[in-house]
């Protein structure tokens, strides 16, 4: 029989178990969030990595070549339901590629970025002698996507200049919205294109696949969606399983994301002039200085992209913010609020292409 002092054991056991997996996981961010060399090669990839990436999945490969550093798709580690086009895959390199041109900027050389397609896609970085360290290189280790509520004041105007100035680059521009009605509407968008996926079994299943439910699985896997990440109690992995199965249902869901837009300060959308691979990529670079800035001014910011990844309420978004041809590429909201726990990457090692 089981007795009332060994299930306090076991409890206990279970209890200490978990906190020493939290410092584990808290030893391995410090570690990875932290400086390397970028003269080298390998700090340079290191701090590509640290770019943010659609689910986690770093879907990226680096390679070295005479000129400089050439980024590379990783299909195999795509999104075929919620990212079916690409789209995402390729913003997820622009980020990578930002980074790393800033990085290279911080060894004192300058970079000239372009998307190849001969033969394979990929983005080509040639380094010149006459680069400078730009201040968004500090922000390179602060940078998260912070999925929590918000406190809900203002951002100062100047701020708000200061992250469009941020995000600009050629081929793409941040629409801030500040207009509660405005941000009212982009909510209905958002919440009526979630229900659509929530109500997917294949987004669902795709999802739970990157979902990594305690410390111990994220950091063997050096990927995916931590729960902790956003605030969510560490499971063993069957039981979160169960957990998703039983809670990532519509109105659970679409109460969450209602809450967090009306705390934040405002929503930002990422918008290209074109709607190609060489512009998702631009819209990537947009994203991750927009990210940086934000980060620099203390301002914190997660994605709400239901309506981009669903043509149709792509269609209503576009139409809504007045934007004529010019595609909607990654949705926003921006804020104030303090840390969450940092995520992981795979080893530099894991992701060199001969
Ligand atoms: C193109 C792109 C799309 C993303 N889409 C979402 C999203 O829909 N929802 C979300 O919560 N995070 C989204 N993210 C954020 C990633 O999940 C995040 O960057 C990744 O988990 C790593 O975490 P970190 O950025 O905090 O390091 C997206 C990031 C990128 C670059």
């Amino acid at each position: 029989m089981i007795s009332r002092r060994s299930v306090l054991i076991a409890l206990a056991a279970g209890g200490a178990l978990m906190m020493s997996r939290r410092a584990d996981y808290a030893a391995a961010t410090a570690a990875l969030w932290s400086h390397r060399d970028p003269a080298e090669f390998m700090g340079l990839v290191h701090y590509a990595t640290l770019g943010a990436n659609s689910h986690n999945a770093q879907a990226w490969r680096f390679r070295q070549t005479s000129e400089g550093v050439a980024i590379l798709p990783d299909m195999a580690r795509a999104l075929p339901v919620a990212d079916s086009d690409h789209h995402h895959l390729y913003a997820s390199l622009g980020c990578a590629a930002e980074n790393l041109m800033l990085a290279a900027g911080a060894a004192g050389r300058s970079s000239a970025m372009e998307f190849a397609t001969d033969g394979d896609e990929r983005i080509e970085i040639a380094f010149g002698q006459s680069g400078s360290r730009d201040r968004l290189f500090n922000a390179i280790l602060e940078r998260q996507c912070t999925r929590s509520d918000y406190n809900g004041h203002p951002v100062p105007r100047a701020d708000l200049s200061a992250l469009e100035v941020g995000a600009r680059v050629s081929g793409c521009r941040v629409v801030v919205i500040e207009d509660r009605a405005k941000i009212e509407q982009v909510l209905e968008l958002i919440l009526a294109a979630n229900t659509a996926q929530v109500s997917d079994p294949a987004f669902a299943a795709e999802l739970r696949s990157w979902l990594r439910f305690n410390a111990r699985a994220a950091i063997e896997t050096g990927d995916g969606l931590y729960s902790g990440c956003s605030g969510n109690p560490s499971l063993p992995p069957f039981l979160g399983r169960i957990m998703f199965g039983a809670f990532f249902k519509p109105d659970t869901e679409n109460d969450r994301y209602a809450r967090q837009v009306r705390s934040s300060s405002g929503l930002a959308v990422i918008v290209s002039d074109r709607d190609d691979p060489v512009h998702w990529v631009q819209a990537g670079r947009s994203y991750q200085r927009f990210a940086l800035q934000a980060t620099a001014l203390g301002i914190r910011h997660a994605h709400l992209n239901q309506p981009v990844e669903v043509p149709s309420f792509r269609r209503e978004l576009q139409s809504l913010l007045g934007l004529g041809n010019r595609r909607p590429d990654l949705v926003l909201r921006f804020g104030y609020a303090q840390p969450m726990p940092r995520s992981l990457r795979r080893p530099g090692r894991s992701v060199i292409a001969t």
